[in-house]
This record gives structure tokens, sequence and C-alpha cells, in this order.
């Protein structure tokens, strides 16, 4: 039976149209969902928008529109940036889905039943654009004496209402030994760190209903309330895979990686544990959250107009080079800075010179000189440098593997990129253009062959970043099967007698 990956991105706000934040993460998990499907695994890839909540209510109502309209006009936005993208999602869950819908409700009486949920008053300050709940003693105050969300900085409401609570502070101490024992759960481990000095101030009891607008899944027991944006939404890793009979939640559940941004963490470490204990099901595996995207050394805003827009950025330098740039550009796990200028740069860097070069001068070569056609190693042993590259060659695929568990993205690349930059150096230490004017065919047949095989290792290994690009070299290369079927069997195919077949350059470069 093949081995199952289970990954997620966050679920989306609609209130606003999809941009590089969101497409970082998304191209993140879609990295790691194509990498485990070559390697063999049977991936369950989850994302999805999130349409309940005061905010989402909010900008419907400041636009004019029913709430039901423009949600379902800005999933249309996500769902064709991700088909832009080339995002191979399995499931595009909507909290409005009707079957997300009773799962929430299940949920929610089971607690009640269970005495995990009660009835009281919520008195305290909440930020409407985080959709969060913050005590005084959390927040900084502005000077005219107002609490300011300790996320976002905006000035946050009061709030009186009637409200149901879950009774989160059961859960302090049984968290608290979780991460203990599975100091891997949340990643890197600064945000670790940060949710158990979070924990430890203290847990209240998390106020999950409210009344003061109808926009919202309804408490079935008590129809005046409606089920909170966060309780509503964290749901949905279990109700996509049908909780609690489905099959699809007995082969997927637990999760093996959620993936989002940092300011969630919090949500996903602490008060999705909780409401899994609650239900007694088993945690997801790991916990992941990465950096923040600034642009132009400012915080992304609309009102700023500095918002980049993913589409316009494909459309227009294509897919794979934003795909590769914004996970090259920056570790997972920490705050990166997006430019045009440093954009172009790798572009013309990596990509055009890097990559495309070797694989252009690298054909052209075995037209050159072998008549296009791959030529079969010496029996002879070959030189120390040819070695060395053969060495690099086998062992980057392990490197890369290392890597991508650890969702060190970045490193992946590089590791990718020292076989391509070690590659270029060895064709001009081996110039191979002097070997073919001393007739020395047997030293030009090992050099080419490497080479040849460098671009097949190379193919495989970038298709998860560039998954077009690794198919437009696999035609040049002219090798059988795809370069997104299992990397083990790929890896071992032979190339010598393959007829090359050179077509354009992979990335013109662009001008600065
Ligand atoms: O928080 N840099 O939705 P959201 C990097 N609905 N990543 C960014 C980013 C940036 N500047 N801006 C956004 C919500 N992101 C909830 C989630 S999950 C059950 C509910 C990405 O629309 C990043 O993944 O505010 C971040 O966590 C997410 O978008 C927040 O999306
Ligand atoms: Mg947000």
């Amino acid at each position: 039976m093949k081995p199952k990956f289970y990954l997620t991105t966050p679920l989306y706000y609609v209130n606003d149209v999809p941009h590089i934040g969101h497409a970082y993460t998304t191209i993140a998990a879609d990295v790691l969902a194509r990498y485990k499907r070559t390697k063999g695994f049977e991936v369950f890839f989850l994302t999805g928008t999130d349409e309940h909540g005061q905010k989402v209510f909010r900008t419907a109502e400041k636009e004019g529109r029913n709430p039901h309209e423009f949600v379902d006009e800005i999933v249309v936005r996500f769902k064709n940036a991700w088909d832009k993208l080339n995002i191979s999602y399995s499931d595009f869950i909507r909290t409005t889905d009707i079957d997300h819908t009773y799962v929430v409700q299940a949920v929610f009486e089971k607690l009640l039943a269970k005495g995990l949920i009660y009835k009281g008053e919520y008195q305290g300050l909440y930020c409407v654009h985080d959709e969060a709940y913050w005590s005084e003693n959390q927040m900084p105050q502005d000077l005219e004496g107002r609490f300011l969300c300790p996320d976002c900085g905006r000035p946050v409401d009061l709030l009186k209402e009637d409200t149901y609570f879950f009774k989160l502070s059961a859960f302090q101490e049984k968290l608290l030994k979780y991460y203990k024992e599975n100091p891997k759960f949340i990643q890197p481990s600064s945000r670790h760190n940060e949710t158990v000095n979070f924990v430890k101030q203290g847990l209240r009891d998390l106020s999950i209903t409210r009344t003061a607008f109808p926009w919202g899944i309804p408490v079935p027991s008590d129809l005046r309330h409606v089920v909170y944006v966060w309780f509503d939404a964290l749901l949905n890793y279990i109700s996509a895979l049908d909780y609690p009979d489905g099959e699809l939640f007995k082969k997927y559940w637990p999760a093996d990686v959620h993936i989002m941004g940092k300011e969630i963490v919090r949500f996903h470490a602490v008060i999705w544990p909780a409401i899994l204990m609650a239900l007694e099901i088993d945690m997801p595996k790991k916990v992941f959250g990465h950096g923040w995207w600034t642009v132009d050394g400012k915080k992304m805003s609309k009102s700023v107009g500095n918002v980049v827009d993913p589409i316009a950025l494909s459309e227009q330098y294509g897919v794979d080079a934003f795909r590769y740039f914004i996970l090259r550009e920056v570790p997972f796990g920490i705050d990166g800075d997006f430019s045009m200028q440093s954009f172009i740069n790798r572009f013309n860097a990596d990509l055009a010179n890097d990559l495309g070069n070797l694989l252009s001068r690298s054909l052209t070569m075995i037209e050159k000189y072998f008549g296009g056609v791959v030529p079969e190693k010496p029996i002879s042993e070959e030189d120390e440098l040819s070695k060395e590259l053969v060495s690099l060659i086998k062992a980057t695929p392990q490197k890369v593997d290392e890597s991508l568990n650890n969702l060190a993205f970045s490193d992946a690349l590089e590791n990718i990129w020292s076989l391509v930059i070690t590659s270029n150096a060895y064709i001009e230490k081996q110039t191979p253009w002097a070997l073919a004017k001393q007739n020395n065919t047997e030293q030009l047949a090992y050099v080419l062959n490497n080479l040849y095989e460098v671009l097949k290792v190379a193919a495989i290994l970038v298709n998860p970043f560039m998954p077009d690009t690794a198919q437009n070299i696999w035609r040049q290369l002219n090798l059988p099967h795809d370069p997104a079927q299992n990397t083990d069997e790929l890896l071992g195919i032979k190339i010598a007698g393959t007829i090359v077949k050179k077509g354009g350059s992979l990335f013109p470069r662009l001008a600065k």
C-alpha cells in the first residue's frame, strides 16, 4: 500500500483578492504535494476559502452586496489564481459548503453535550480584521487610550454579548505536555517557543459564538447564535475528509502538515489542537508557520497601493519563474522582501544563465560532436573532475529530499543549483571544444554523457517547483515517460543512445 501524505494551506478570507502572500503559502504547499507524489505517496492537498465572519460580512456590506453573492464572486478569483499558478490541489473547500456546515454543527452539539462548551456572557475586546479576541493586558494603547490589536495595530471593538464558550482553559496543561513531548510539532523552533510562552501565560475559555451579525453557521440548538469564524474554519481540515465516518478521514487523518503564515500559528497550534483533544482525535503531525512578505520594504496594503498581483507577474514573466523566485529568495520561516529588481536579477542569473545556458550549451555540443546522440560512457577510468561531478549528481536527490522533508524549499533549490553551477564550471574546465579539436572523443563522451545526466536529474528535481519547465527540459532531452513520474524510477533511466531534440531557450534574458 502506498504511504499517504495530507497537507493543507489556510482557508483564505474572501474579503480580499489573492496576492503574493496567499500565492506563497499555496505554491509552497503545491511543491510539497507534487514532490511527495513523485516519491510514491498518495497525497491529499487541501486548500480553500474562509467565507463567514464579521470581516467578510462588513466588506460585503460596505460594497452594498449580499454576502452570498459577494463571496461567490471572490471565490472564483481564488480558483482562477490557483489554476493559473498550476496549483494541483485535491480539494478546494469553502466554509459555506453544506457538508462543512453540518460537521461544524455536529461538533458544536457534541462538545456542548460533553460539557466542553457552555453558555455565558463575553465582555471584552475583539479585532474584526484578525477575527481575534484579546484581553487588555495583551494590548498596546494609542494616545487616546484606545486599545490596539497586537497583531495588526488596528483599534479593537468592545463586545458585550451572550455567547457560548469553549473550555480552552481545560487544555492548558495537556497542550504544554504535548509541546514538550513533541518538540517538532510546531516549526520553525522560534514559533514553538512563542507558542509555549503564550500558553504558559494562561489560557482563557474562548468565546465561540456571536450574535451581533448573522453571517455564520447557526448553532442548531440556539439559532440566535452563529459560530465564531475561527471555530468554524479550523474544522475544515477534518470536514473536508468527511469526518467522522468518511473513508478519506480514515485514510488521511492526521494531517502531515498544516502550512500557514506565522500570524495564525496561535490558532493552529493552540485552539485547533485543543478542539481535537476535546473530540479525542489524533493531533496533526506538524504545524509550520512561514514568514511574511513585505514589498519594497513596506507592509503590503491596498492603501499604500503596493499589493503584488501574482497573476500579472506570472503572465508577464512565466508561472515557473514566479514559483521559483518566491521559494528561492527567502528561507521558508523567515520574513522576506519583494522587489521587481530582485525578481529580475534572479530570473537572469539563476534561470536564464545557470539553468537555461546549461541546457542549451550541452545539447548544442551533443548535436555538434555526436550527431545529437547521447554518447555511451567509455569503459576506461574517468578523470577526477568527472568523478566529482558524478558523485554530486548521485548525492543531490538525497539532499533535496532532506530539505523538502523539512520544508526548506530554498535549501532544496540551492542544492539543485549547486549541481547546475558546478556543471557549468565543469564545462569551462573540460573545454569540450578543445577536446573536439584534439579528436579526444573518449573524454568528450564522458563530459557530454555527464552533462546530459545532470540535465535529466535537474529536470526531475525542479519538477515540483517548475512543472512546465521540467516538461520542457524533458522534451528537449527527448527522454521517455514524464518528469512528474516516480522519481526513483526516473533516476534509473538509461540515457546513452537517446537522440536529443534541442528546442528554444528556457528563459530568455530580461532587460534590466
Ligand atoms: O488568516 N506574507 O486568512 P487570510 C506571507 N482565514 N504570507 C501571507 C501574507 C504575506 N504578506 N499575507 C497573507 C486567515 N499570507 C484565516 C485562516 S485557516 C483555518 C483560516 C498568507 O486571508 C499566509 O498563509 O488572512 C497567511 O497565514 C494567510 O495568507 C492568511 O490569510
Ligand atoms: Mg490575515
